[in-house]
């Protein structure tokens, strides 16, 4: 099966007589984005890395050991593959200008599909205002540069809790992740690091190898997607989904080499069924993944009992109710990783959904309160926002609205499953064991809400 680049028009305008037919109409032309490929190289250019301090030096001595061909300075007109700005010690927004300029300057000479990054610190720990205003300016000029970008380019920041260091196991992690094409549909997007806890791993090419991951509806879409994901990066999997989806579940188990359990997770002992398969079939449960999700769209003045109660059952409670067996067991207490998938919908809010943005948004909420609960256990538990994503649930959307509503972001398209998969992949791995109680849209920066 050839695999799919991008969506239908994406690909539509990007060579011959579609490519020429967008330009004469002057309608949007997205570029194919460069996603993830074990055997390609993890940029496709040196990278610049802008800053003073100790903690840049540092990181540009870390980027060594990937082989990158890490610069200083710029030379004019050659090609980078991305830059690295990093702003860990500043303390005033005019100590900004030098290094913002320093970018600006390369930006011409980025390639195709390339990356910014910014490290800073969280603007939230601060109490001088110079150095809140200072840690918080970064914020918005990362988001703004990743509307300016071009041709497939992202922008995103990683921020580090005081005392983390630039090169802290999770830093350096999500660094990788930004830079690869894992992360080819998240833009504008910063990711806290809170600790120093997390372990890169031997082989970047199976970082979940040994791992064993359970993926709630599993059988089509982004749940599909994830556990082919999770399976290329190492893990074993089983994956869950309602008996009625008994077939395609039986055949995403069969592509991915691992096992299916079917199961309604609305179930009071959905996670009691999950926990004894896993100890009978592995002997052990490393990562679980709350994707299964459904929508019943209505204005809430025309909202019945049944579409309310059937949205936050699937959505939220039950995940609610998995959560609080997982966190019992025994069989989940050695760094386990728990990733939730929230919507786009539970942040900014959208019309006819207030059900269901009530339950992404309670996953959210969920999330950030779980975290603390798994510290003792050097667990994570994190939630990925996707924005438009092309699968069977976005098909049901009418194709005018489908339209606008996809090319309403930085990249112009809207994203495939297997980015959501990519972030959640990265969210279950030990280089993201620093990291927890954060909510990463996978949207191409949708100019819906933040
Ligand atoms: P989908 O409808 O294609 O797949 C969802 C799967 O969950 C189905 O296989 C379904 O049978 C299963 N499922 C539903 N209720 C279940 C239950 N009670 N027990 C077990 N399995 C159950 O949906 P899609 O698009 O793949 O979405 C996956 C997740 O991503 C959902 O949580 C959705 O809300 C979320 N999402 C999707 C977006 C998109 O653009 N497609 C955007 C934002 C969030």
């Amino acid at each position: 099966m050839a695999r799919i680049k991008a969506d239908k028009y994406t690909e539509f305008v990007s060579a011959g007589f579609g490519k020429d037919l967008a330009k004469r109409l002057g309608l949007p032309q997205p570029a194919i984005l460069r996603r993830f490929d074990p055997a390609a190289p993890l940029l496709t250019g040196p990278v610049l890395v802008v800053g003073k301090g100790s903690g840049a030096d540092a990181l540009a001595q870390a980027l060594l050991d990937w082989q990158l061909d890490v610069r200083r300075t710029a030379t004019p007109k050659q090609k980078l593959g991305g830059i690295i700005l990093v702003l860990d010690e500043i303390s005033d927004p005019t100590e900004l200008s030098e290094p913002v300029r320093t970018v600006g300057a390369s930006l011409r000479d980025l390639a195709a599909n390339a990356r910014v990054l910014t490290i800073s610190r969280p603007s939230s720990a601060a109490q001088d205002p110079a150095l809140a205003a200072a840690r918080h300016g970064v914020d918005g000029f990362l988001r703004s540069l990743a509307k300016e970008l071009r041709a497939g380019g992202t922008a995103n920041g990683v921020l580090l809790e005081d005392g983390v260091p630039t090169t802290a196991p999770s830093a350096l992690g999500a660094l990788r992740f930004f830079l690869s094409g894992r992360s080819a549909f998240v833009d504008g997007q910063f990711v806290t690091v809170s600790s120093e806890k997390g372990e890169l791993p031997a082989d970047w090419a199976r970082p979940l190898a040994g791992k064993v991951a359970v993926v709630t509806g599993a059988a089509r879409g982004i749940g599909a997607a994830i556990a082919r994901t999770l399976a290329r990066d190492g893990a074993e999997v089983i994956v869950v989904d309602v008996p009625a989806a008994g077939d395609h579940l039986a055949a995403v188990a069969n592509q991915v080499r691992g096992t299916a359990v079917q199961l309604d997770i609305t179930r009071d002992d959905a996670a009691e069924r999950l926990l004894a398969h896993a100890a009978e079939r592995y002997g052990r449960l490393d990562i679980v993944v709350h994707n299964a999700g459904i929508t019943r769209d209505r204005l809430l003045a025309n909202m019945d009992p049944g579409r309310w109660e059937s949205v936050i059952a699937v959505n939220i409670a039950s995940q609610l109710r998995m959560n609080r067996a997982l966190l019992a067991s025994d069989l989940f207490q050695n760094r386990p990783h728990i990733v939730s998938v929230a919507s786009t919908s539970g942040i900014a809010g959208n019309r006819g959904q207030t059900n269901y943005a009530a339950s992404k948004a309670g996953v959210i909420g969920m999330v950030r309160a779980t975290a603390p609960l798994l510290d003792g256990v050097d667990g994570t538990i994190n939630a990925v926002a996707p924005g438009f994503i092309v699968t069977e649930m976005t098909a049901k959307i009418p194709f005018a609205t489908r339209e606008v509503a996809r090319r309403l972001n930085s990249l112009l398209q809207g994203g495939l499953p297997e980015d959501v998969a990519e972030t959640i992949a990265f969210f279950a791995s030990e280089s993201a064991g620093g990291i927890s109680g954060n909510v990463l849209r996978v949207c191409g920066q949708n100019m819906v809400g933040q």
